[in-house]
């Protein structure tokens, strides 16, 4: 399972860039505008932040299938690694559609139910993005339905990936690989609980101390 990020914060980025964990981002409108940046300037930190194979997910602000198109391939001609989010509404999805025979890569966003990833995939898009956390605030159970976009794609060889979003916890990492989706996307401050864990932290405190005890000369 590929890892993104859920953010805009270019340290953040970098951070996990750098550790070498995740194959992406992605960032919306409320993501890029917290960073009070202006957008041209934070796309442009965002492409020079990410090496080459890495994938970056760029969102529309318009809502009218025209408009979609414009500023779809507005987004996708900057950078050969943008994938364009675009909402699941009737507009978005038939964007999608025309789109994805360009050959842009579309990002169905903003989507709760297992009937719109039918949809999403059906109008051709790369990744389709269920929102687990929202689903949950509103007590719906996110997991059954990422759990039934997975048997329904699965049913049917679609390729569109499937896009685990609005992370709330390390647990939802997890359940998202379980539940074997292609991507998990979320914020920093998870990915970076993935690695730590008690035991290797004593365990590595052990093994120093066991060595500097022993007083033996290392091989470089
Ligand atoms: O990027 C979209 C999604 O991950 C947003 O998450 O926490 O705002 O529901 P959240």
């Amino acid at each position: 399972m590929k890892i993104f990020i859920d953010s805009a914060q270019i340290e953040q980025i970098k951070e996990l860039e750098d550790l070498g964990v995740i194959s992406g981002i992605t960032t919306n409108p409320t993501l890029a505008s917290v960073t009070g940046k202006n957008f041209k300037d934070l796309v442009s930190e965002i492409f020079s932040t990410l090496s080459k194979d890495r994938i970056i997910n760029l969102e529309v602000i318009a809502t009218d299938y025209e408009t979609i198109l414009k500023q779809a391939r507005a987004l996708a001609a900057l950078d050969n690694r943008v994938v364009v989010k675009i909402p699941c509404i009737p507009d978005g999805l038939k964007a999608c559609k025309k789109l994805s025979e360009e050959g842009i890569r579309v990002n169905i966003t903003l989507v709760f139910s297992p009937m719109q990833a039918l949809l999403c995939a059906n109008a051709g898009a790369y990744f389709v993005s269920p929102f687990v956390g929202r689903l949950e605030d509103i007590s719906v159970d996110g997991m059954e339905i990422v759990s039934e976009i997975v048997k329904i794609y699965k049913n049917y060889d679609y390729k569109t990936q499937i896009l685990f979003a609005s992370v709330r916890s390390v647990e939802h990492i997890r359940l998202a690989a379980l539940a074997g989706v292609d991507v998990v996307t979320s914020p920093y401050e998870y990915i970076k609980e993935l690695y730590k864990h008690p035991l290797t932290d004593t365990g590595l405190a052990k093994f120093l101390k066991d060595w500097t005890d022993a007083k033996e000369e290392f091989i470089v």
